[in-house]
Order: structure tokens, then C-alpha cells, then sequence
């Protein structure tokens, strides 16, 4: 490749997860202090990171026909960005991007972001520039101090997964888990809060394996982070994401009966609700246990949103095993969950495994899953309606004078009124679809 002037302007594309979503934003933090300028909205950027997802084939292939049309609309306007991959994708599939899109610069997987500034310097150079190790931490230290933020910010905790699923390629993409030491993330919490931050929402691929050591040396567990940050006065609303049922502990149960920063919210994926597919999941945990726990969160904090992730159509999965997973979901009655076919992952012990199902049999039962879930997040919409809560707006509505945020169960809310971003406003909630709500905002009542 030719040596290439060096850019002036950058745009990070983040897919898949929160923790992507975290990663991109420090992408962005690096190149920033790159002296280079975020590209403005509806404009083409001279580098682009496409910052990728492997969770499902669609998502994975999604990269290469980003890549195509960048070229395409390089080529149209006289000058192809240079285009860096980072991310999952990244990760699994390092070599093939290379050789199959002759396109990308720069290949960068997720441990290793914070070498962007240095692969850029050898991909103006002419030179491609591919790392995909995994230094455990090493990333965090080298990322420079977080001075922007908005409302509600992204804080990666932990990292990395050792439960090893049968379908899911996160341990391979994001390797072992690993808990960033709490002294850091207590700094980086205060910096996030001191740039404008009401809200942080600690993430982690499994975010409740959490462990790390408090100021006077004692062994803590999310529960006891969470404790800590709560101290700050300026941050109004914790939340964490995503946990496993099997590092639930009795402290972060009792946490939500306790501190009253912890929102009342919880997603914990469950995946089936039949033991036969868990177990060939290797879940580690049953629909029955997973059932006790919602119980005990509900004790702690009556009220508390749950949420949930699952698949459908596991390979081997009965109608009878699949009719567990709409029962399983009558009983929790799901604030919101996410829900997707199975999708063979390359490497996974499942994608070897008998008995795929075709999608003609897959997408009726995600169908009939999917109207399931709609109808109990509409159902727990409405019987918000006619509550007021503080509702921390995050961004813009569609129309003038409309603005969007969240309640303390992460229902979206929708109102009128003269404010601005990062107001915390007491709303009274109108109206339930089962995506959002609409509100008024509390008229003061004159004595
Ligand atoms: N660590 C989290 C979730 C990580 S991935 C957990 O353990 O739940 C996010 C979600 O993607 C998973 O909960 C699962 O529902 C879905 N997922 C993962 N691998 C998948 C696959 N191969 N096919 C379809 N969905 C998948
Ligand atoms: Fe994937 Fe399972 Fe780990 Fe979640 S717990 S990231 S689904 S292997
Ligand atoms: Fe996707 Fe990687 Fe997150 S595969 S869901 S971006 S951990």
C-alpha cells in the first residue's frame, strides 16, 4: 500500500454489545487525543473503525459489506477512508479480513485498541498493521482519563467469560474473565462523573463475576463496587449489565433492597426454559433455579423490571422443550427481553452438534416468542400508567420541544417540555406501547 496522508477526521461504527459500545467510545477518546476530530454527522470520515460484532452470522457478516460500500463511496468522492477493523469480528476472523478485504488497514482486536495510535502511524506508512493479542488490563492503564460524557455512561468492569456456552463464541472473542481492579474503576467512575454522568451503568460480559479488593484491602463483589460508587453525590442511577445467573450472590440481591441509587432493574438471560436444552447449553444453571432467583430479586425490591435473553431453536430443540421456554416467560412476565434464532458459531462445541433445525421450524417459534415477550412489556408499560417518576432525559425526541429518556425500570419516555439534556424531570406516564411511554411532565399543584 502506498504511504497515506494522515487523516483529520474519524468515525467509530460500534455494533453488538454495550461493552462494544464502551470500547468504541474509547477508540474515539484515543484518536481524539490523536489530534484527530470526530467527523461531523452526515459527512464521510477520511478513518473509519468499524468496530464489529461475532455474536451471530448476520452480524458477522455485516462487516464485509460495510467495507464495500466505504470503497464505494470513497471511489465516488475522490478519496477512500482508511478503514480499520476492531472489534469481535476483528478477533475471530483477523487473517481472513486481511486477505479478503484488501481494503482495511488496520485489523485490531478488542484487548488491544489502546496500539490504535501506533498501527495508524505504520498504516500511513503504507504498512497493514494487524494485533489481536489478549494483555489482560494492559488496555485499560494505557487509555487516556475520561473528559467526556453524557447522562448516562458506559463503565466496563470486567471483561472476558469463562462459562463457556455451547453456542457463543464471547470466550474465544474476549478471552478469560478478568475484574479490573476497583481502586481504577472508582477513578474512572469519578471522572465520568465529573463530565456530566447521572447515571453508570457497570458492564461486563458477565458483569456479576466482578471481584476485586476495596480500599482497606477486603475481598468485595459487584455488591460492594456498587456500594462505593454509590458514595458519589453527584451520580443519581446505577445499573450493571449483563450478569449470569450463577454469579448472583445473596450481597447483590440484598444490594437492590439497600441502596436506593441501584435502579430496579435486572437482566439476567435465561436462554431456554428447558433443563434438557440448559444442559446442553451448558448453562449451569435450571429453569427452576433461575425462577428462585427472579423470586428473591422480587423480595429485595418489589417492582424490579426483569429482563432476559434467549434462543431459539438450539439444535435438537423439541416443540415440547420449546413450549417450556413460553412458559418459563408467563411465569418471570418479562419487562423487556431479547430473543434471536440459534446461529452456528465457527469453533462452538454446537455448531458441531446433530439435529440443526432449519429456520422454516426456528422462526415460528421466535415468532410466537417474540409476541409473548411484546405482550408482557406492555402489559408491564401499562401498569405504569398514571405513576410519576424521574425520568433522565438522554437525548432529543423526533419533534421540536420532545425529548427522550429513561424511567427507573429503563422504560423509554417520551415528553414535551422546556429542558435539556441530562435533566432528571418528574413525568407522569399517559400512555403504554410496548417499546415506550408517553408522558406529561408534573405540573407543580398551586397551594
Ligand atoms: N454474557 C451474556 C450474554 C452475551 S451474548 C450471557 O451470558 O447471557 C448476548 C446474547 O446473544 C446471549 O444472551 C444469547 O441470547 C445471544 N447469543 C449468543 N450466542 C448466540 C448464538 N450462537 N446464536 C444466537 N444467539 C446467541
Ligand atoms: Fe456467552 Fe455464555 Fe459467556 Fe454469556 S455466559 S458470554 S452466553 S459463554
Ligand atoms: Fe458481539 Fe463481541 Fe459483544 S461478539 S455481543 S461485540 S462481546
Amino acid at each position: 500500500m502506498p504511504p497515506v496522508t494522515p487523516p483529520k477526521t474519524f468515525r467509530v461504527k460500534s455494533f453488538g454489545c454495550q461493552m462494544n459500545a464502551y470500547d468504541g467510545e474509547r477508540m474515539a477518546d484515543l484518536l481524539s487525543a490523536q489530534g484527530i476530530a470526530p467527523a461531523p454527522e452526515g459527512e464521510n470520515a477520511e478513518l473509519v473503525v468499524l468496530n464489529t460484532c461475532h455474536i451471530r452470522e448476520k452480524a458477522a457478516e455485516k462487516v464485509y459489506s460495510d467495507i464495500g460500500r466505504l470503497v464505494k463511496a470513497g471511489d465516488e468522492a475522490g478519496r477512500r477512508p482508511l478503514i480499520a477493523v476492531a472489534g469481535c469480528v476483528a478477533q475471530a476472523e483477523g487473517e481472513e479480513i486481511m486477505s479478503r478485504a484488501p481494503a482495511v488497514s488496520m485489523v485490531v482486536g478488542p484487548q488491544a485498541y489502546h496500539r490504535l495510535p501506533a498501527m495508524l502511524e505504520q498504516a500511513l506508512r503504507g504498512e497493514r498493521a494487524s494485533d489481536t493479542d489478549m494483555p489482560p488490563i494492559a488496555k485499560f492503564d494505557a487509555l487516556p482519563a475520561r473528559r467526556r460524557s453524557g447522562p448516562s455512561a458506559f463503565l466496563t468492569v470486567q471483561e472476558g467469560c469463562d462459562k463457556f456456552c455451547t453456542y457463543c463464541v464471547v470466550p474465544y472473542t474476549r478471552g478469560a474473565e478478568i475484574s479490573r481492579p476497583f481502586k481504577d474503576l472508582v477513578t474512572e467512575a469519578e471522572k465520568l462523573v465529573e463530565a456530566g454522568a447521572c447515571e453508570i451503568t457497570l458492564l461486563g460480559q458477565n458483569v456479576n463475576a466482578w471481584s476485586g479488593e476495596d480500599q482497606a484491602g477486603r475481598a468485595i463483589g459487584l455488591d460492594g463496587l456498587i456500594r462505593a460508587i454509590a458514595k458519589l453525590p453527584d451520580l443519581q442511577r446505577i445499573r450493571y449489565m449483563t450478569s449470569h445467573p450463577t454469579d448472583v450472590t445473596d450481597g447483590l440481591i440484598a444490594a437492590h433492597g439497600e441502596i436506593d441509587k441501584l435502579m430496579p432493574f435486572l437482566h439476567l438471560p435465561v436462554q431456554s426454559g428447558s433443563d434438557r436444552v440448559l444442559k446442553a447449553m451448558n448453562r449451569s444453571h435450571t429453569a427452576d433455579s433461575y425462577l428462585k432467583l427472579i423470586e428473591r430479586f422480587r423480595a429485595a425490591r418489589p417492582g424490579i423490571a426483569v429482563s432476559g435473553d434467549f434462543i431459539v431453536g438450539f439444535p435438537g430443540e423439541t416443540e415440547a422443550e420449546f413450549e417450556e421456554t413460553l412458559q418459563l416467560v408467563d411465569t418471570v412476565g418479562y419487562a423487556q427481553a431479547f430473543s434471536f434464532n440459534y446461529s452456528p458459531r465457527p469453533g462452538t462445541p454446537a455448531a458441531s452438534m446433530d439435529n440443526h433445525l432449519s429456520a422454516q421450524v426456528m422462526q415460528p417459534r421466535l415468532q410466537r416468542l417474540q409476541a409473548a415477550i411484546n405482550r408482557d412489556q406492555l402489559a408491564f408499560n401499562q401498569a405504569s400508567v398514571g405513576k410519576t417518576v424521574p425520568v433522565l432525559i438522554e437525548r432529543r425526541g423526533k419533534l421540536p420541544g420532545q425529548w427522550l429518556g429513561k424511567s427507573p425500570w429503563l422504560q423509554s419516555v417520551w415528553f414535551d417540555g422546556d429542558h435539556a439534556i441530562g435533566d432528571m424531570v418528574e413525568v407522569e406516564l399517559i400512555e403504554a406501547g410496548p417499546n415506550s411511554l408517553e408522558g406529561r411532565k408534573k405540573m407543580a399543584v398551586a397551594a
